[in-house]
């Protein structure tokens, strides 16, 4: 099994895209729906709640996380590998996402995230350990979360709030990355609004390098069972 925590539905979009590579794998996703939005509170809320998530898939016998939140990732994934847990396995999305910019040689990037994540550079930071010639600008866009939570897809409503933050953008950007799992489900209204931009989803990078490393680590492959179930778990049902 594989096994995913975000704080609510926005991990299952990075679900889908591993899925869609990797169909034949057993999934388990745990959406803390409880306590979700995470995006505007304190670094130190943000690394307990995901620490709590996290140990929860440990607890039920989680061998691989995939930590799908970049909130969470952005505030917890040091502590979790350093410090709380050093002998297990961690992915998460903010890296894959990240190598994507370098791989695609862009100069002027722009991600969208949400508020903690940009006050943390999760993108930027990581980018420029290995070029910090590219340029990177983090804008938040707190509102969308919640209406997509509440599965309100106004697409006026939508397109206006990301038009708002699109234009906040410095410079004539060559890609946007969706460092949000939540943006994915108004992505066509980002295509819409910036036609012809390239568009950077870290959950399907994720997906690419996660079956690149199975491919390169076949005796933690040969463990994950395969009849393709996919089980949905919250922490307020
Ligand atoms: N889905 C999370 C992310 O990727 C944030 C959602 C939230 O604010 O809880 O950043």
């Amino acid at each position: 099994m594989i096994w995913f925590f975000d704080s609510w539905i926005g991990g299952l979009t990075v679900l889908e895209e591993f899925r869609k590579i990797l169909p034949e794998y057993n999934y388990l996703y745990f959406g803390d729906n409880a306590r979700c939005p995470y995006g505007g509170l304190d670094d130190t809320t943000i690394r307990q709640y995901t620490e709590e998530g996290v140990q929860f898939l440990f607890d039920q016998g989680a061998t691989i996380v995939i930590l799908a939140c970049n909130t969470a990732t952005a505030h917890a994934i040091r502590y979790l590998q350093q410090v709380k847990f050093p002998d297990r396995k961690i992915l998460w999305v903010t890296i894959p996402g990240a190598e994507r910019i370098l791989e695609g040689n862009y100069r002027k990037v722009g991600v969208l995230a949400t508020e903690s994540t940009v006050k943390n550079r999760a993108y930027k930071d990581r980018v420029h350990i290995i070029d910090n010639t590219i340029k990177i600008q983090e804008i938040a866009a707190p509102e969308l979360v919640p209406l997509i939570e509440a599965w309100i897809f106004e697409w006026e409503l939508i397109r206006e709030i990301l038009k708002n933050h699109l234009d906040k953008f410095d410079w004539d950007i060559e890609a946007i990355v969706l460092g949000c799992t939540h943006y994915p489900y108004v992505r066509s209204t980002i295509e819409q609004i910036r036609p012809g931009i390239d568009i950077i989803d870290p959950g399907f990078e994720a997906a690419k390098k996660f079956a690149s490393y199975l491919g390169r680590h076949p005796d933690i492959e040969a463990k994950i069972k395969k009849r393709g179930e996919v089980r949905k778990v919250w922490s307020k049902m």
